[in-house]
């Protein structure tokens, strides 16, 4: 298996996403270990699209608690209900948030991050985990990421 990443230049979104995941999967297909798998989509996602900051919370009793990521420091537990990650926790549901000081409760665990979207990941019908992707600009994030970000999970999903 090759460890680089291709990225398409010159190309749109829904195209590099497009380009993007199939490496990934490709990459975690044969690798059982969820943190190397959960530490690879994290740099891989960083890599392809520049976001600020890109990781993993995982499901521990009751919190939330701090997986690979790729960025600066972050929070390493968030409660139930709590901030947007533990909102898409409670409510197993994608959280897009084009502006995080709109939404009620947002943990900032930096002062740089502007938008957010937040994608559960399951086993068994329950959340197992959270993807955060931050952006440092306003309003980065829409239904082109939804739609990807979710799919690629459900790759992941089959792993676990
Ligand atoms: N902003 C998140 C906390 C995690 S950091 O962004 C890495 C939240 O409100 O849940």
């Amino acid at each position: 298996m090759s460890e680089n990443l291709y990225i398409p230049e010159a190309a749109t979104k829904a195209e590099k996403y497009e380009s993007v995941i199939p490496q990934i999967e490709a990459l975690i297909s044969g690798e059982p270990d969820l943190y190397a798998n959960l530490a690879n989509i994290s740099s891989a996602l960083k890599e392809a699209f520049g976001f600020f900051w890109v990781g993993f919370y995982l499901v521990k009793e009751n919190q939330l608690v701090l997986g690979p990521f790729q960025g600066p420091i972050a929070c390493t537990r968030i409660s139930l209900g709590k901030g947007v990650c533990g909102t898409a926790w409670q409510e197993a549901k994608t959280q897009l948030v084009p502006d995080v000081d709109a939404f009620p409760g947002h943990i900032a665990c930096s002062s740089a991050s502007k938008s957010e979207i937040v994608v559960p990941v399951f086993k068994e019908e329950t959340v197992a985990m959270v993807l955060d992707v931050d952006s440092d600009k306003l309003d980065d994030f829409d239904s082109v990421d939804q739609e990807y970000l979710e799919k690629l999970m459900g790759i992941l999903e089959k792993t676990l």
